[in-house]
């Protein structure tokens, strides 16, 4: 944070000096210095003010958030509370959260603590570093309250009040709180595991520039205090809050009809028409396989390992919403 501000003194200083350069250039009697100089100058002045612009609003929204305080929560962790948990935490969490392999990757494997550099991984490392944390109490979550941790993931906001990058652009904030509290119990039941390296998010001053430009995608809406999940059964609405937990409208958008490429991820397609020729017990087996009846593997970029640790009761209800009418 304090390497950012500083570079974006830089920048505006240097906005000054060439703007300034600009002006004398324009005032100069050669009239090829007047023309060279005025138009050089005064494009980098443009291009200096525009990252000094865009880096300040980054930095402004993943600093200085409209931040709600943690609620005041204590999660009883109660044994109904733990399970549920789990079942969420493996499903959800595990992709990025688990013990990373000699590889630096992540191995879907117990310890959840973390270590694993995703925008290395993912190739968008260029904007800085945002590496999973240690989610068992061995790590800096034994430091954070209930309330701070149901913060991270209702609001995306660390203890010190700073936007989480990734964590931001997942589908938690629509979690109902009884789950959320699940998954806070599960996870203080964890057996402690040391951190592994440095976790957490270093934005450099480039990816301040792009967030602040909007190129990682809208900005999603803010997040209410309560959110109530619909009755579990085998249908379309519960189905969609397992679209939800299960990770599908992160990727798939916000209504599973796919979503555009940005700046840091591909295009993803709907997935709909592709379900919706397939009968429940096809659908069942390629999510539980991770290949399509055609004897294609899903590709790495598409995590079906979330939905095969889903029972068959929410793998039913995600198919009758994946199969409805958007
Ligand atoms: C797509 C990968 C991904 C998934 C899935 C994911 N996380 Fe994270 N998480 C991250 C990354 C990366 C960070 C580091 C900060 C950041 O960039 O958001 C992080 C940070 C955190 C933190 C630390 C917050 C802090 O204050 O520093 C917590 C707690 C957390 N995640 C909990 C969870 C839980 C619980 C789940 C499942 C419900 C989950 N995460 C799922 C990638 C992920
Ligand atoms: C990390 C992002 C991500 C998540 C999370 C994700 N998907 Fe995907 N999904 C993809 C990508 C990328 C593809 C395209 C893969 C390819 O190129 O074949 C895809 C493809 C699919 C397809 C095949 C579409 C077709 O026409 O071939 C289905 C079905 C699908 N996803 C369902 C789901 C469901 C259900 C979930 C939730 C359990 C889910 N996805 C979660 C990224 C994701």
């Amino acid at each position: 944070m304090i390497g950012n501000i500083l570079i974006l003194l830089v920048v505006i200083g240097l906005v000054v000096l060439f703007g300034w350069l600009t002006y004398r250039a324009v005032r100069a009697r050669k009239l090829w210095v007047k023309i060279v100089g005025g138009l050089g100058a005064g494009l980098l002045t443009l291009i200096l003010a525009a990252a000094a612009f865009f880096g300040a609003k980054g930095m402004a929204a993943t600093y200085f958030p409209d931040a709600p305080d943690a609620p005041d929560l204590t999660v009883a962790g109660t044994p109904e509370q733990v399970a549920r948990g789990e079942y969420l935490v493996n499903i959800a969490c595990v992709g990025c959260h688990s013990q990373v392999g000699p590889d630096g990757n992540p191995t879907g494997q117990h310890p959840l603590n973390g270590g694993w550099n995703i925008a290395e991984a993912e190739g968008f490392g260029f904007i800085g570093d945002m590496v999973t944390e240690n989610l068992t109490p061995g790590g800096k979550l034994a430091d954070y309250s209930d309330g701070e941790l149901f913060r991270v993931l209702r609001y995306s906001i660390d203890q010190q009040g700073h936007e989480l990058g990734m964590m931001s652009f997942l589908p938690y904030r629509e979690i109902s709180n009884e789950d959320t509290e699940a998954i806070i119990a599960y996870l203080r039941s964890l057996p402690p595991v040391p951190t592994n390296g440095i976790t957490g998010d270093k934005m450099n001053f480039l990816g301040a520039v792009m967030s602040g430009a909007g190129l990682f995608g809208e900005a999603p809406p803010p997040a209410p205090a309560v959110v109530t999940a619909p009755p579990q059964g085998v249908n379309a609405e519960y189905g969609k809050y397992v679209a939800t937990f299960g990770e599908c409208r992160g990727c798939h958008g916000p209504d599973a009809t796919g979503a555009p490429a940005t700046s840091v991820s591909p295009a993803i397609p709907n997935p709909r028409p592709f379900v919706s020729e397939l009968t429940l017990e096809q659908f069942t087996a390629v999510m539980r396989s991770g290949v399509k009846p055609d004897g294609q593997p899903f590709p790495e970029t598409m995590p079906w390992q979330n939905a095969s640790k889903m029972n068959d009761d929410d793998l039913a209800a995600l198919y009758a919403y994946l199969t409805m009418e958007p």
